[in-house]
């Protein structure tokens, strides 16, 4: 029987396997808020990610280091209303699960049962594994991601390429693999040169999202203010503006003002009897 990805009334981590297996390709957004979650629902994107990048993209902050559980939970809570298909994935920040397993298991579990959450993306190779077990072993199901893993921007000094060097590229190949065997149902892999992409894809049966992985992975995903244009401070070299949000929002606060001081708004239609 044919896959049909539009017949899916919700996905789930049992069926998002199947896309890999018929060879549909998956697409994951970011999303931060209620109306932008609806939106990427209705046209039936397949995974939200609420990201810490919301730290950045969303807060104005420097980097994603200081968002917080609570910050994390609070923007789940509010993207999970919006959708109805769509699988949502809450995003572990930093020095949520890197101290103690038991940090990382309590805290996985707060995405679920506040957030509304049906999974959680934990970053980190070979070194998060037993943690990924533990936090699987206690019914959540996570998402990897491995190469530039941001949380990790101090030890490898800004925001660089990962996985020329033969030896970081056999890292990240392992820790694929034993992210997948320690039984996680995708991951995400973050700025690795393109071959790379391909040969982890090729090598295993979970899912593939990339972001700056090349166009062999399973998936793609991207950060929602970087692809519509509306993030003006900097863009990645893998970010494909899809429109210029930013530009358009500054000709109608513009044209706002000036129907504001000629006194064109607001009309008749626009006023009460
Ligand atoms: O935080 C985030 O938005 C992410 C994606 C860019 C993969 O981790």
């Amino acid at each position: 029987m044919q896959f049909n990805p539009e017949k899916i009334s919700k996905i789930t981590i049992r069926n998002i396997k199947k896309f890999k297996k018929a060879d549909v390709k998956i697409s994951v957004l970011t999303a931060y808020d209620y109306p932008t979650a609806m939106i990427m629902d209705k046209v039936g994107i397949e995974m939200v990610l609420v990201g810490d990048t919301l730290n950045t993209v969303f807060c104005g902050q420097e980097n994603n280091l200081s968002a917080t559980m609570d910050q994390m939970i609070y923007h789940t809570s509010i993207v999970k209303r919006g959708l109805k298909r769509a699988m949502l994935i809450g995003d572990m920040p930093f020095m949520s699960f890197q101290a103690s397993a038991e940090d990382a298991v309590r805290n996985a579990g707060r995405f679920l049962k506040e957030g509304g959450a049906d999974c959680v993306k934990v970053e980190g190779g070979v070194e998060v594994v037993p943690t990924v077990k533990r936090i699987i072993d206690a019914g959540i199901p996570v998402m990897g991601h491995v190469g530039l893993t941001p949380q990790s921007v101090h030890r490898f000094g800004g925001y660089i390429v990962r996985g020329r060097k033969p030896e970081v590229r056999q890292y990240l190949l392992d820790s694929a693999k034993a992210l997948e065997d320690a039984g996680c149902f995708s991951i995400v892999l973050e700025s690795i040169p393109s071959s790379l992409g391909k040969e982890i894809t090729e090598s295993m049966d979970i899912p593939t999202i990339g972001i700056g992985a090349g166009p062999d992975c399973d998936g793609q995903v991207l950060v929602i203010y970087d692809m519509i244009g509306f993030f003006e401070d900097y863009q990645p070299t893998f970010v494909r503006k899809y429109d210029n949000f930013a530009e358009r929002m500054k000709k109608a606060v513009t044209q706002y003002m000036k129907d504001v001081r000629s006194g064109g708004f607001p009309s008749e239609e626009e006023s009460y009897s």
